[in-house]
């Protein structure tokens, strides 16, 4: 199911496929007869539509986000971040299928998944909404590196995905709700306050699955979440922080304080 949804390219179609996937894992579970966690092999790139352009981030051009084509290019690049979210959460499925993992880990995952395929269609409603579509704009090519470099390293993709890039969406999501709460965009609003409570939740299971990790390699999850970030990180971590949403999620100051520029990690 899995390399099913990594294997559709046009967003609409994957996220859709996504979303019947999630339910009838969840259909099961409820039942009492789970879909067994079987392998198999997950494509290293997932397969994407031909449209957007992908290119290097200092070639996407950059636009004034006060205005209307600068509203429109900050949802573009939501959008796309959104359709990466999806394949990132279905490739740690079978990827990582051969460590053993409780049940709850796989149905975080899903979860998370089909989560990321609503923000991918709200965001593309938005979108149209507003005369665009995803696939109007060129996007970052670089957002699949983070999985690529951590493709054999399960605490490393914890660490990575959830723990940093994932909370970064925390940190700048009540910003980009403001703008487009002061340009009236309310659709992009609502879109963007679901996203915002819903990451919380995918932060908070990178945590619970990074710290039960540690514990069963008895390793001191703050030591390791520093090494990890900083072998598969390419930078340091951005402050100003959202103390607040990162600490229910389960990431206290100390694990990403010290991986900033301030605290010499270069
Ligand atoms: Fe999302
Ligand atoms: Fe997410």
């Amino acid at each position: 199911m899995a390399v099913e949804v990594l294997t559709t390219a046009d967003g609409r179609e994957k996220t859709a496929l996504s979303k019947r996937h999630a339910e009838a894992w969840f259909a099961a579970r409820a039942a009492g007869d789970p879909i067994p966690v079987g392998r198999a092999d997950p494509p290293l790139r997932p397969s994407r539509p031909a449209q957007p352009e992908l290119r290097d981030p200092r070639d996407v051009p950059k636009r004034k986000p006060g205005s209307p084509a600068g509203r429109i290019a900050l949802l573009h690049a939501v959008a796309h971040i959104e359709l990466n979210a999806v394949d990132l959460h279905w490739d740690i499925i079978p990827r990582f299928a051969h460590v053993p993992m409780p049940m709850g880990f796989y149905d975080d995952w899903v979860k998370s998944a089909a989560e990321e395929s609503r923000h991918f269609n709200l965001v593309c409603d938005c979108l149209e909404e507003l005369g665009s579509h995803y696939g109007a704009l060129p996007a970052h090519a670089g957002m699949w590196r983070a999985a690529e470099d951590t493709v054999d390293d399960f605490m490393g993709r914890l660490a990575v995905v959830p723990m940093v890039l994932e909370a970064r969406g925390l940190d700048v999501t009540p910003g980009m709700i403001a703008l487009f709460r002061k340009a009236g965009v309310t659709q992009a609003v609502d879109a963007l306050e679901t996203i915002y409570a819903e990451e919380v939740g995918h932060v908070a299971y990178g945590s619970k699955w990074f710290h039960f990790l540690c514990g069963r390699h008895e390793e001191d999850p703050k030591e390791a979440f520093h090494r990890l970030v900083r072998h598969y990180f390419h930078g340091a971590l951005k402050p100003p922080f959202n103390e607040e949403k990162r600490a229910e999620a389960g990431l206290p100051p100390d694990f990403y304080w010290p991986l900033t520029d301030a605290q010499g990690t270069a």
